[in-house]
């Protein structure tokens, strides 16, 4: 059953085109469009067990609107397109709000909220209205009763109309206080969103994998999941937070305006989301919004778009509403980062260190405008733990820069064909046995000679990151390993064009451009052939540490264990592995003849430890978030380490600094907590002496 209904959704968002069908054709499939919908309404608002990601739900509701906009003699009483969610559980005593709790109408992109804010610039006599923007937060809609202070009753929204009494579950919840004030209002409904922080989300999900039970496969399903539990032990052992957002109906003077609500509601001690902001033009709203679509994975919490509100509650009545949405506030949302799909097989990859990394082949699916077709498993553990089988459905989320992972089954639609996978016994290209480390939870092919690797190694050798060698790829690396053409490091440097000739797809031209930027190579920094060589432990960040304390790679080849941890950022293990690799034979041998080949292993004159080091930077480190005036992020980063400070991408007691610009995300949050010292960019500047 579930399996025809995913079967029948993937064709429906298959069939999704820009222009609306005929209106034979419309009608020959609304109806089947709209059972598809209300399926997947009850799994996801009833049994809280969705087949399907948020954004192709959004995506086949989207369609159902435009084509009942379009022909309105074929909407339904009972379309899924009037209500806003699902009925309430049976379980839970339900309850009527007061005033209905609507949902909000969509804008996707910058073009669709300047069209919004102008309907209500027009709607308000062509006076522009100011407008705040919060964020919004992936979690569960409540309404939060208090009389007289005392929180009486929590429900959810359930269908905008009736929700589910989850009063006891509420209580559980720490961020929810019992008691608001002083001084207490009379009677009052908060309006807010419990969600599930993605720390206690990755911890919530472990545990359950431990207790053999279902990973979420989101925040949002953890959230719900939690919220309406019947046993409200259950709930309270989960980590659920609160942000309040609004005032439904109440007794007494209230504020009248949203950015009021906002600080009055703070006021009485409930949590308010940091980033709420007021603007008095719909550019700078614009600006918030692409600001947040591209910072989001800086927050302990997901957000899946921008709620942008008309200030002035005055003027929020006299915009009104229109079926089930306020006209006075839109939601801005950003590209869906999550969708489902089938996991064809699981294949293994096998990395330069010889670590096994798992593979998802995925039926190719597009998430956020990009079509994915593998993703990562990370480990054996994280497969097994999940319970995730070649054949099933799963949810793929594609986040930021991230690689593509598979989050979870999806368990309901499995028809027993699936097949439960193992982690091979052997590396697939050496046949070395794997062996895993007590403690560990990847598998490694430990042989010194391994192909596989040997490929990775030269892949990562010639990358953008380390010898930047124009034209030189994964296919390349491949071809020319294959061809026994590239047997260790240095023999790239070896490469000639007679021998280049005689490989497929070689004309003269691409083996000179080929040879040149091999030239080029010669001559880079130190530090990026100290990071090519692909040393276990030493990224980057540590190559540039390392490079700062010794000027040649025999100078490095001869550095003992206490000599190495002695240079500031890096630590026992990081040491051990750079004493361990120079200790090999062969690696010592690689080093004298990529010198003998003129391969730069010396420090180069930008490499060597700044001079005029000043003594206030001198070994701090700082992190640097928000948006800098007329810097960007990576300017400021480099002039810090110019002046001998060190840069990393988090807060914590090791930092010394957090230099902050507009629009801060959780770093600052973080900082204020640790009690590091927080840098505005004027305060910044002085210290460089900019
Ligand atoms: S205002 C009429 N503000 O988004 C206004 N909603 O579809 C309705 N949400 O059900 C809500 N953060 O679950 C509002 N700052 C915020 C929000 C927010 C998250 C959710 C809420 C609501 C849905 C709107």
């Amino acid at each position: 059953m579930s399996r025809d209904l995913l079967q029948a959704t993937r064709e429906m968002l298959a069939g999704i085109q820009e222009e609306v069908p005929s209106e034979e054709a419309a009608l020959a499939s609304v109806s089947r469009l709209r059972e598809v919908i209300g399926a997947h309404a009850r799994r996801y608002y009833e049994q809280d067990e969705p087949l399907i990601a948020d954004g192709e739900y959004d995506r086949l509701m989207h369609w159902l609107r435009r084509i009942e906009e379009a022909y309105p003699g074929l909407v339904t009483p009972d379309s899924p397109s009037h209500r806003v969610g699902g009925a309430p559980l049976a379980a839970f005593e339900k309850v009527r709000h007061p005033e209905p709790m609507l949902s909000l109408g969509n804008a996707f992109d910058a073009e669709d909220l300047r069209a919004w804010y102008d309907r209500c610039r027009r709607g308000l006599g062509d006076v522009p209205p100011a407008i705040v923007c919060e964020l919004k937060i992936d979690g569960l809609a409540v309404a939060l009763t208090y009389r007289d202070g005392l929180l009486e009753v929590g429900a959810t929204r359930g269908d905008g109309v009736t929700g589910e009494n989850i009063t006891s579950n509420v209580r559980t919840i720490s961020a929810i206080p019992l008691r608001i004030g002083p001084p207490a209002p009379g009677r009052i409904e908060v309006r807010g969103e419990v969600y599930m922080p993605l720390s206690g989300f990755a911890r919530l999900n472990e545990t359950q994998a431990e207790k053999g039970e279902k990973a979420y496969a989101n925040p949002r399903n953890a959230a719900a999941g939690s919220l309406r539990q019947l046993d409200p032990r259950i709930t309270a052992l989960r980590p659920l937070a609160f942000f309040a957002y609004s005032i439904g109906p109440g007794e007494g003077e209230l504020p009248a305006s949203q950015s009021d609500t906002l600080r009055w509601l703070g006021e009485l001690g409930l949590p308010i989301n940091a980033h709420a902001t007021r603007f008095e033009d719909v550019e700078a709203a614009v600006a918030f919004c692409e600001h947040w679509a591209e910072n989001r994975d800086d927050l302990d919490y997901e957000i899946d778009g921008v709620v942008v509100k008309v200030d002035d509650l005055a003027s929020q009545d006299a915009l009104g509403a229109v079926s089930q949405a306020p006209r006075w506030a839109v939601a801005f949302k950003f590209p869906a980062r999550e969708a489902t799909t089938i996991l064809r097989d699981i294949v293994i990859n096998v990395g330069r260190t010889g670590v096994i990394k798992p593979e998802a082949v995925l039926e190719p699916v597009g998430i956020g405008g990009v079509t994915v077709s593998q993703a990562t498993l990370h480990n054996e553990d994280y497969i097994t733990s999940r319970d995730i089988r070649i054949g099933d459905s799963v949810v793929v989320k594609r986040a930021g820069d991230v690689i593509p992972q598979v989050v979870a089954p999806i368990p309901a639609v499995r028809d027993g064909s699936e097949r439960i996978w193992s982690m091979p016994e052997r590396c697939p290209t050496c046949d070395t046995p794997l062996e895993r480390l007590e403690g560990e939870a990847d598998w490694y092919c430990v042989a010194s000679d391994c192909p596989a690797q040997f490929i990775r190694l030269v892949e990562h050798f010639v990358s953008r990151g380390a010898m930047d060698i124009e034209g030189f790829g994964t296919r390349l690396s491949h071809q020319l390993v294959d061809a026994g053409l590239i047997r260790t490091l240095d023999d790239i440097f070896r490469l000639e064009l007679q021998g280049l000739l005689g490989l497929e797809g070689f004309a003269v031209r691409k083996a000179e451009n080929l040879l040149a930027g091999i030239e080029q190579a010669r001559s880079r920094s130190l530090s990026r052939l100290l990071f090519g060589l692909g040393i276990r432990h030493v990224g980057k960040t540590v190559a540039e540490l390392l490079v700062s304390a010794y000027e040649d790679l025999n100078a490095l080849a001869g550095s003992s264990l206490e000599d190495l941890t002695a240079v500031d950022g890096v630590g026992s293990v990081i040491a051990q592995s750079v004493v361990d690799w120079f200790s090999r034979d062969h690696n010592l041998e690689l080093v004298r003849t990529l010198d003998e080949l003129g391969v730069n292993i010396r420090r180069t004159a930008e490499e060597a430890p700044p001079e005029g080091v000043s003594a206030e930077l001198a070994g701090k480190t700082f992190v640097v978030t928000g948006t800098l005036d007329g810097m960007s992020r990576s300017d400021a980063q480099a002039a810090i380490k110019a002046a001998g400070g060190k840069v990393t991408g988090s807060v914590s007691r090791n930092t010394d600094f957090l230099v902050v610009g507009g629009s801060p995300g959780s770093k600052l949050d973080k900082a204020r907590e640790l009690g590091v010292a927080v840098l505005e960019q004027p305060a910044f500047e002085a210290l460089l002496g900019l």
